[in-house]
């Protein structure tokens, strides 16, 4: 039991290594990609399953789903299919025996105490290896499938911080308790059993806005952070270096994440044609304009470059790093970010299965020469 009551954190993802990986958004048909190519993530079972044993085998960190409710629509129906991320997290972590694999969840669609209990009983199906990325949630459309209002944005962060401060309580070593705020009055609230071996699951968010950033620098193990293509070496050093020193003047530690897309290929055209091909050339540009009309950017809001430029973006794995290049580049990339102070990155690639073997032969081989990994396992 830590001081203030609540149970003790993890303090590491799952490994020692400097730069952590992970794989994201694999519980999605399309995954982030929003591209027509037929060779497109399926998103299905049996291959998140082999994809989950496979990271697993290579010393991979974590894999990150994405919380949807509601695809997109275009020709692809870009991440029409999902799996629900704590069910599916559940049975992956069945099936592997070292990966950490995180809900993505959004805390206004769920009661805190059936979160707090499903994510126990993943903990212990995982052996503690269950972690949780709380979202409040963006998308209007999705809220009204649950009959949900979305909050304004404060009041969602808000929401968000009883939600959070009642899943602790409830895997805290406390027995019964009450909970009087804003949002919830609970009394004489009991949850047992408690995460798995006295400690308690990795919690990240990934905010963006001051509030949201806040949030997690207040209540979070990880931050994850967009450090785009845009944003210099520099910038990603200091962005990194005020959110420790924000979290430390709290009495805390938290690790900065970031995402990325991965395009790899043995050499630098053949990853630039690939590449091109699936975002440029094959695009779903009906479901990049839907996404990007959601977020109210069109060519009347932005201009026409800058739209240009944000379609681009969007399409490319819905505005992650884009890493490509030959096994060289593609290490040099990580290796710089892990220079930036970042602890790791969540990468996506068009088809998952297809591609990991020759990026784990190439790429983490290379950054094990770099001392920023283990060598990776033969898968
Ligand atoms: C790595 C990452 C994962 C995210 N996952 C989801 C998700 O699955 N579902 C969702 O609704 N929002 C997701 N988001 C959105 C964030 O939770 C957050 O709302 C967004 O970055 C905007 O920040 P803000 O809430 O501070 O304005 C994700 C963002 C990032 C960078």
């Amino acid at each position: 039991m830590s001081n203030s009551g609540e149970a003790v954190p993890r303090t590491a993802m799952g490994s020692a290594n400097r730069l952590k990986l992970g794989l994201f958004g694999a519980n999605c048909s399309s995954g982030r990609a929003v591209t027509t190519v037929p060779e497109r993530w399926s998103g299905s079972w049996p291959d998140c399953v082999r994809l989950a044993q496979m990271a697993d085998l290579a010393g991979i960190e974590f894999m990150l789903p994405i919380g949807r409710w509601k695809g997109y629509g275009g020709t692809t129906d870009y991440q029409g299919s999902t799996f629900e991320t704590v069910t599916w997290a559940c049975g992956l972590l069945a099936k592997t025996e070292r990966l950490i694999v995180f809900g993505t969840v959004h805390a206004p669609l769920i009661a805190p105490l059936i979160a707090a209990k499903e994510f126990v009983t993943a903990d212990h199906i995982g052996e503690g290896r269950f972690g949780l990325n709380l979202v409040c949630g963006w998308n209007e459309g999705e809220f009204e499938m649950f009959g949900a209002t979305l909050r304004d944005h404060e009041a969602r962060y808000a929401y968000a911080q009883e939600w959070l401060d009642i899943i602790k309580l409830a895997w805290s070593p406390q027995e019964d308790f009450d909970f009087g705020g804003r949002f919830f009055r609970l009394k004489g609230v009991r949850a047992k059993p408690k995460p798995y071996g006295g400690t308690r699951p990795l919690i990240m968010n990934a905010g963006a806005s001051t509030t949201g950033q806040a949030f997690a620098i207040r209540n979070c193990d990880a931050l994850f952070s967009n450090v785009s293509r845009g944003i210099s070496f520099e910038e990603t050093v200091q962005h990194v270096t005020k959110v420790k020193g924000q979290a430390r003047e709290h009495g805390r530690e938290i690790d900065v994440y970031t995402v990325g897309v991965v395009t790899c290929r043995p050499t630098a055209r053949e990853a630039e044609e690939y590449h091109r091909h699936c975002i440029l050339e094959h695009a779903d540009w009906e479901a990049v304009d839907n996404i990007l009309a959601m977020k109210n950017i069109t060519p009347q809001t932005h201009g026409a470059d800058e739209f240009r430029r944000l379609r681009e973006h969007q399409a490319n794995g819905v505005g992650g790093l884009p890493l490509v290049g030959d096994p060289d580049m593609v290490a040099n990339g990580l290796t710089q970010l892990a220079e930036a102070g970042l602890t790791g990155i969540a990468v996506s690639f068009i088809n998952y299965l297809d591609e990991l073997p020759y990026f784990c032969a190439e790429v983490l081989r290379r950054l094990a020469h770099a001392g920023l990994r283990e060598k990776p396992g033969s898968i």
